[in-house]
């Protein structure tokens, strides 16, 4: 069984006053791992779009990739850290089990007031985070919220398995929401789904109760990301292009009253057949996964970073984000600039 549903809105609107996104210098290309397993740029690019992604360095964790783009969306959003009340980082890769990586990224960013904690549902995330940020402030609890996406995913990756190591990548996307007065960037309506009946397609086994790595012994199953890519791939289009209809049609609006879709960035034939499905124009949909491949929860907030300082999103336009991960998990968000 799945559930989704679109949450009612809260009893005052919320804005996005500002974002950011942080990606580790590092790029590691397609010719590289070339190298190291049995693959080609030709099948990669082919198969996904992507041609190169960023890596984060030894030492580099999670939470200071989240704390780098938590930073620039502040400065952004002219809100100083030391007011933030409330931070949620969404990641499938936290710095350590516990505590929750938003507590580091608290400490990091001197937020010393927050409560901080983690949401994981993989390449939903930072739209779960946002759906939850924004009752939170539209029902008057917090005055302001930080929700970052972040992933090290580097750190959970089967190097020697060329079905997904060449799939993912590390980076960070943060947004600052406020109680939403006149400015731009109000959250219009969001829709949240998740199917724990395909559990099994896409996680990572080892290393928590279920499999855990104890002193001494090695885990039965490895800490490394594992998926049943072509199962993956059905389910993703179809969740997706019905979060797109729920959540559009839970603003008030239809397709034509979109100007920009940001879409999870996991793979380019997912985008066009989504964007095909919906009948909408692929000259406005955003992407960058080419030059980062699969951030899962931090690919949605990168873009949308991306987007906003590039200058693809104009006061007034209609954004609709949409994402789709492992739990199953599948979110939007509508949103007018
Ligand atoms: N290089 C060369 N060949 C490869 C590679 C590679 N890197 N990876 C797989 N192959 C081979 C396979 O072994 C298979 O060979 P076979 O036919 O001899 O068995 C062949 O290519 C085709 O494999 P498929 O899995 O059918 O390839 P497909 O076209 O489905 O593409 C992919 C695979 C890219 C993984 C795709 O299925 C996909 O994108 N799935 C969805 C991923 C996704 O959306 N994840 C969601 C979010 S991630 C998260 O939540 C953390």
């Amino acid at each position: 069984m799945s559930s989704s549903g679109n949450p009612s809105a809260p009893p005052y609107p919320v804005r996005i006053a500002g974002t950011g996104s942080y990606l580790p210098e590092r790029i590691m290309t397609n010719r590289e791992l070339e190298e190291s397993v049995d693959t080609s740029d030709e099948w990669i690019t082919s198969r996904t779009g992507i041609r190169e992604r960023r890596i984060a360095k030894d030492g580099e964790f999670t939470s200071h990739l989240a704390s780098e783009a938590a930073r620039r969306a502040l400065e952004q959003a002219g809100v100083a850290a030391a007011e933030i009340e409330l931070i949620i980082v969404a990641t499938i890769t936290p710095d350590t089990l516990t505590p929750a990586t938003a507590c580091y990224v608290q400490q990091q960013i001197g937020s010393l007031k927050a409560v901080a904690f983690d949401v994981s549902a993989a390449c939903s995330g930072f739209l779960y985070a946002m759906e939850f940020a924004r009752h939170a402030v539209g029902a008057g609890a917090f005055r302001n919220a930080l929700i970052i996406g972040a992933e090290k995913l580097s750190a959970f990756v089967d190097w020697n398995d060329r079905n997904t190591c060449v799939l993912f990548g590390d980076g960070a996307g943060a947004a600052v929401l406020l109680p939403s007065t006149n400015g731009g960037g109000k959250i219009l309506s969001s829709t949240l789904g998740t199917d724990g009946a395909q559990a099994e397609l896409l996680n990572i086994p080892g290393g928590g109760s279920a499999c855990p790595a104890l002193p001494g012994t090695a885990p039965v199953k490895p800490a490394v990301l594992s998926m049943q890519g072509r199962e993956v791939f059905k389910h993703a289009v179809n969740a997706m292009r019905q979060a797109a209809i729920d959540g559009i049609a839970a603003a008030g609006l239809t397709i034509a009253d979109i100007d920009l879709i940001i879409p999870h960035q996991a793979n380019l034939r997912i985008i066009d057949a989504i964007v095909e499905r919906l009948d909408f124009d692929r000259d406005n949909v955003f992407i960058n996964l080419d030059k980062y491949g699969n951030t899962s929860a931090a690919a949605v907030a990168i873009a949308l970073d991306e987007a906003n300082r590039q200058g693809r999103i104009k006061p007034g336009d209609r954004i609709l984000l949409v994402a789709f991960g492992a739990g199953l998990t599948w979110a939007s968000a509508v949103i007018e600039w």
